[in-house]
């Protein structure tokens, strides 16, 4: 949700340790809560699994070591809230919500608040049973809502992912543009989707 090899295309510092947080956000069915160091384990399973990563990543990567694995969430941490997604009191998936960090989306938006969401349902038998459009909802709700945000996105989301593109859209993300990828990528477009404050609240009230 990455994404586009969002996460490997970030720029990944080496930082001492996750930048963590005491919010639980709780849904009908799932709790998010904080990420932690204790939770190498399982960020690494899921990233090592080539099935989630093709659609997590936009390069062919299949599996992400220990290092790597901290690194990124070590990283997006600093200017993020991350996630553990759990359901039946289990960890089956991670989500962010991050400061926008694209300079092509920040540029057409000049002084407004912009985050971008990022997940991954990492348990495999879960998907496609309303998890993600869960999750999504929640960290919607928390940036508007909580955060005040002008303006949420999805980025990068790839055009073979349709689970993702129908999961945004489900909570009413527009298509806010179509970004054509280089030929070693696995997609040919990366969509950005934006849902605005406006639109929210317009949601809410209708
Ligand atoms: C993409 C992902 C977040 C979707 O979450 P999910 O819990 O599987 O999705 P949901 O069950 O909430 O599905 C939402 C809608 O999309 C549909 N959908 C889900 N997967 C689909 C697929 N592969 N193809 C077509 N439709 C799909 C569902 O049927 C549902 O539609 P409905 O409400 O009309 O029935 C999850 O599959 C995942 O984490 N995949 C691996 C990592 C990833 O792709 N992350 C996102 C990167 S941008």
């Amino acid at each position: 949700m990455p994404r586009l090899s969002p996460k490997s295309d970030r720029e990944v510092g080496v930082m001492e340790e996750l930048k963590q947080h005491t919010l639980h956000l709780r849904g009908e069915r799932i709790v998010l809560r904080p990420m932690t160091e204790g939770d190498w384990d399982i960020l690494l399973k899921w990233n090592s699994d080539p099935e989630v990563l093709y659609f997590s990543e936009g390069t062919n990567v299949t599996s992400w070591d220990l290092d790597m694995v901290q690194q990124i969430y070590r990283s997006v941490s600093q200017s993020a809230f991350c996630f553990i997604v759990e359901f039946e009191d289990k960890p089956i998936g991670e989500c962010w919500l991050e400061k926008m960090n694209l300079g092509r989306i920040l540029r057409k938006q000049p002084g407004l608040d912009c985050r971008r969401i990022d997940l991954m349902i990492g348990e495999k038998a879960l998907w496609g049973q309303g998890i993600g459009t869960e999750v999504v909802r929640l960290l919607v709700k928390f940036g508007f809502e909580e955060e005040n945000a002008d303006a949420i996105f999805a980025c990068d989301v790839a055009d073979y992912n349709f689970g993702s593109l129908m999961v945004f859209q489900k909570a009413g993300f527009e298509i806010f543009s179509a970004v054509g990828q280089p030929p070693a990528t696995k997609a040919k477009v990366g969509y950005d989707l934006v849902l605005t404050r406006e639109k929210y609240y317009d949601m809410a009230s209708g």
